[in-house]
């Protein structure tokens, strides 16, 4: 089993753990990487606990203090705007300063002394970020690896049955058509704003080696789910202008993505500049605003009704795309907790209570979008899925997503109401699937020269 952020913990994936650690499974990625290595000398960089069962936990109620839900130490939520007290273990580094981090891209400067681990930091970091060790951010190399271990490719995943449900004129319903193509269409556009914003807003301000190392390769992941859903549209036959352009002609669409946009336009400013405190928090809200809500909240009302396909049996193919696109995007969810996370312990003063306030509201607007995301999918029951389903279901989540960076739950009580999704991961087939594709890179791969 697969363990995707939003499923519920189960014995099932106890059983399995073991299994997936032994394959290096991004599954495990920040929630079960077994025992963590024990803290640095300064506690600054290394996954504190094993985070696995805090993860997993998808409990609502509230998170008990100290609670672990990312592979930084997280400060328990707090009430009434108090501000978080760091880790007492965490030592804030001083010799970075104030002012802007490198980039990278500065004069290499001959004979200079060599890299002090402790001088790396996530943002406004001096020291030289073109030299990936030594490693002060495992959790971040762990990721790197976990996902360079699950890659993929679209064409991988047959999508003959899927043809042959979508021609026969009695396969599906007209509300099913409409659900799969407006998935298609807000995902399709989606991807390339998600890479937008690594390349061209937060990779400049990340002034960490191997967390750019793990951005590249989400960028990757990203290119590669825009390319499964032009390959869902192709193999289907629909009408690509029509799919491509839902973000420009679909109002719920539309508006999710101009929520999006305002944050990568910040900071691909070429005048923005972290090492402000005003700036380090516009930097705090593009992260949240990505990671936390596009990548955190308005992919899963997709994600839950392509799975339902799936469930019973229909659009096995698209599906499964969605499937392997979740899993990815599980892990780059998880990676922007933990960039998120340890931005706050290493400055701790950008989180004040009128920040959290702005976050919240964030998360609560994002909630109302995707709720009308929800509604413009599915204006009546389909799949054994409804609206009001999702209502619940998306305050479930952003009660996690609150809990996961340090923030208290807005949706008291709030359940899940879809635990199947726990079970739609087939643990046996992705073990084939992977040894198939073993084969196939093998001989795909050799090269050819004449
Ligand atoms: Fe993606
Ligand atoms: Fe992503």
């Amino acid at each position: 089993m697969l363990s995707f952020d939003d499923y519920a913990k189960s014995s099932a994936s106890e059983n399995n753990r073991e299994d997936l650690a032994s394959k290096g499974s991004a599954a495990l990625s920040d929630t079960s990487h077994g025992a963590a290595p024990a803290a640095a000398p300064g506690g600054l960089s290394q996954p504190v606990v094993d985070s696995s069962t805090a993860v997993m936990d998808f409990s609502p109620v509230s998170a008990p203090k100290g609670e672990k839900i990312s592979s930084v130490t997280v400060a328990p939520a707090l009430s009434g705007g108090t501000k978080p007290v760091p880790s007492p273990s965490v030592v804030v580094p001083t010799a970075a300063g104030g002012g802007p981090g490198v980039t990278g891209v500065e004069d290499i400067d001959f004979k200079a002394s060599r890299i002090n681990v402790d001088d790396k930091r996530i943002i406004n970091c001096r020291a030289d970020l073109n030299q990936l060790v030594p490693f002060k951010y495992e959790w971040a190399w762990q990721k790197y690896l976990d996902a360079c271990a699950n890659h993929w490719m679209p064409q991988e995943i047959s999508m003959s049955r899927d043809i042959a449900l979508w021609k026969d004129p009695n396969g599906l319903s007209d509300e099913e058509r409409t659900i799969i193509k407006r998935n298609l269409g807000f995902f399709s556009t989606a991807d390339s704003l998600v890479a937008n914003n690594l390349v061209l807003a937060m990779y400049r301000h990340i002034t960490n080696p191997e967390c750019r190392q793990y951005l590249l390769r989400q960028a990757f992941e990203e290119a590669v789910h825009t390319h499964a859903y032009q390959y869902v549209v192709e193999s289907l036959g629909l009408d690509e202008g029509e799919i491509f352009n839902m973000y420009r002609e679909i109002p719920s669409i539309h508006a999710k993505d101009v929520f999006e946009l305002q944050f990568t336009r910040e900071l691909s400013d070429p005048n923005f500049m972290t090492g402000t405190e005003e700036n380090d928090r516009r930097f705090l809200r593009n992260l949240i605003g990505f990671y936390i809500i596009m990548e955190g909240i308005f992919f899963y009302v997709g994600f839950v009704q392509m799975l339902s396909f799936g469930r019973q049996n229909k659009m096995t193919g698209a599906s499964e795309q969605f499937q392997y696109i979740m899993r990815d995007e599980s892990m780059h969810l998880n990676f922007g907790i933990d960039l998120i996370n340890q931005i706050k312990i290493e400055n701790p003063h950008l989180w004040t209570p009128e920040f959290e306030k702005e976050i919240i509201d964030l998360i609560k607007e994002g909630v109302e979008l995707e709720y009308n995301y929800a509604v413009d999918t599915m204006s009546r029951g389909v799949l054994g899925l409804n609206v009001e389903m999702f209502s619940e279901y998306l305050k479930f989540i952003a009660n996690r997503r609150c809990r996961q960076i340090g923030l208290p739950e807005q949706y008291p009580g709030a359940k899940n109401p879809f635990p199947w999704m726990s079970e739609m991961i087939d643990l046996k087939k992705e073990k084939n699937f992977f040894e198939t594709r073993v084969i196939d890179y093998q001989t795909g791969g050799a090269l050819a020269w004449d």
